[in-house]
């Protein structure tokens, strides 16, 4: 059995596809379990952007006349088991916050991975649409993870929530 670049290009268009949807599905409850003000709205725009994600890969999948459905992305199931995990017997409102956003970030990197391949992949078969539209939601990822880097590790004049969690312990 030989499969093409393409094929393989469909089949991670269709994991990746699934991966947005279980993280949709993970995300309220991770604004739920968040204190920081500022952490709740970056989560808050991570909601919005895993809605456009989705929207801009069924444009992709539609561009080449594949089927989104019918892959689970077992990695994202074992990243949110381990979400689920790290925040279970935590009282401490900054170490949740921290433990969110290790997990958002575990995510991102993810994301960063699985989007960025798919696009080069897209570029390599001539599908220039499409490659163009990963490689945007692969800069949403980067983006996201950025931002979540500097309110965990705060600034010259703000003190990042890592170094409030470590000061509450
Ligand atoms: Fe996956």
């Amino acid at each position: 059995m030989s499969t093409s670049l393409a094929e393989l290009l469909h089949e991670q268009l269709r994991d990746l596809f699934d991966a947005q949807e279980q993280y949709r599905g993970l995300l309220p409850c991770m604004v739920e379990n968040c204190t920081h003000t500022d952490l709740a709205l970056r989560l808050r725009e991570i909601q919005e952007t895993t809605a456009q994600n989705r929207q801009d890969l069924l444009d992709v999948c539609q561009l080449l006349k594949i089927n989104p459905d019918g892959v689970t992305c077992e990695a994202m199931q074992g990243l949110i088991r381990e979400t689920c995990r790290s925040a279970t017997g935590i009282d401490d409102s900054a170490t949740m916050d921290a433990a969110l956003i290790a997990n958002a970030q575990r995510i991102a990197h993810y994301e960063i991975a699985g989007f960025g391949t798919a696009s080069a992949f897209a570029r390599c078969i001539s599908a220039h649409e499409a490659a163009a539209a990963l490689a945007q939601i692969t800069e949403r990822a980067a983006n996201i993870d950025q931002r979540l880097t500097r309110i965990a590790q705060g600034g010259w004049f703000t003190p990042g929530i890592n170094h409030e969690a470590a000061i509450a312990a």
